[in-house]
């Protein structure tokens, strides 16, 4: 089984100097609001992708008054063991070790540890605008395969210098040789993150329906779609056919920034119909599919960082998911609760030997 086996942390959030042994499988995670269940999930999640689930700037984790942060991880595996420090210390840039060798690149360590975080926030990948779920999907490619992220980078990069030079600048007097550069350079990126998309998608939608029939435990008829408009036609093609709109809105408008994954219940629009029950059923069945993908591929399971997962389903449906991520999965599965009840009792009806670990004051 691919496990962390301890964790240190120094000075990252509430956090002063801290360490965690783990020696099971389960690990339940209890105490008070505000204690830091959460930021020794995000620390966990740090280990992995080296930055935090819930924050793009790192400046934001570290404790405050402190001048910089340090995560130590300790992981095994059936062949391996694999010790990770993140250090982040301004103004030096984040810094990644593994088994005391600096990575060149963070990106090339991504999918190495592989997790999947499900936290309360999480049903605005279903709620709220297409962002949230790009970057869902762009979560699992970026663990499978190892140029992604990096044509991720670029593409944002350059979207990044075509939308200044469009700002910047009036529809007669732009320079087009610059804006003809930039758009050429897109290119590239643009068509190798459609294709992934597209490839990546197809294999997950099956496991999200699957898994939503399970939680949900009914006939409902839910469908799911890719929508790009590189479907229609390829990226350049599509620059020359938004150019003068381009220039006139001062924006990019096609791209792959501009994709989303359409939920439909029964033809409606997901998240203008769906209930509450429902649409954490489907939070839940994205996540558990972006498990499933990932276990395939690496061909072991991933671990699970489930963050106050119990104040979030009825308790059949609470019961259904226990059950999957406790008995009919094999990994590693970290769950927080400000009750030990909730937990001990939950272990105790599923037989599992779980380890619980209060955090205090
Ligand atoms: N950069 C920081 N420096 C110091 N403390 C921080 C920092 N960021 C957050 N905190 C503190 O961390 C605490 C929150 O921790 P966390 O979210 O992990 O709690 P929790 O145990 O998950 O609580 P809940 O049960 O409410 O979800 C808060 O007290 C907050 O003030
Ligand atoms: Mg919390």
């Amino acid at each position: 089984m691919f496990s962390l086996t301890k964790i240190s942390i120094t000075h990252f959030k509430n956090y002063e100097i801290s360490t965690f042994d783990f020696d099971k499988r389960i690990v339940g995670i209890y105490g008070q609001n505000g204690i830091g269940k959460t930021n020794l999930l995000d620390a966990i999640y740090y280990c992995s992708f080296a930055k935090s689930y819930f924050t793009s700037m790192d400046s934001m984790n570290i404790g405050f008054h402190k001048e910089g942060f340090r995560i130590e991880g300790f992981f095994k595996s059936e062949e391996n063991n694999h010790h990770v420090v993140c250090l982040f210390r301004p103004p030096s840039k984040k810094e990644l070790f593994l088994n005391q060798n600096k990575y060149e690149k963070l990106s090339h360590h991504i999918g190495l540890l592989p997790s999947v975080m499900i936290a309360p926030d999480d049903v605005s990948i279903i709620n709220e605008g297409s962002e949230g779920r790009r970057k869902y999907i762009d979560t699992i490619i970026c663990q499978l395969d190892a140029m992604y992220l990096q044509h991720l980078i670029q593409y944002n990069k350059l979207l990044q210098q075509r939308n200044s030079l469009l700002k910047n600048n009036h529809h007669h007097s732009i320079d087009q040789t610059l804006l003809e550069v930039l758009s050429n350079q897109l290119i590239e990126p643009c068509e190798y993150i459609y294709h992934k998309r597209t490839e990546y998608l197809q294999l997950l939608f099956p496991f999200i329906l699957t898994f939503y029939k399970q939680i949900a435990q009914n006939e409902e008829n839910i469908t799911i779609q890719y929508q790009s408009q590189l479907q229609a036609n390829g990226y350049r093609t599509l620059l020359a056919q938004y150019k003068e709109k381009d220039l006139l809105l001062q924006r990019t408008q096609s791209g792959i920034h501009k994709d989303d994954i359409l939920f439909e219940l029964d033809g409606n629009l997901f998240k203008n119909i769906a209930s509450q029950g429902q649409r954490k059923s489907l939070l839940f069945a994205l996540k558990l599919a972006e498990f499933e993908l990932l276990k395939i591929n690496k061909g072991f399971a991933p671990i699970l960082l489930l963050d106050d997962v119990f104040e979030k389903l009825d308790e059949q449906r609470m019961k259904n998911l226990f059950d999957w991520v406790c008995n009919q999965n094999d990994g590693q599965v970290f769950i927080t609760d400000t009750h030990q009840n909730r937990l001990s009792e939950s272990f105790l009806q599923l037989g599992i030997e779980g380890q619980l670990l209060e955090l205090l004051a």
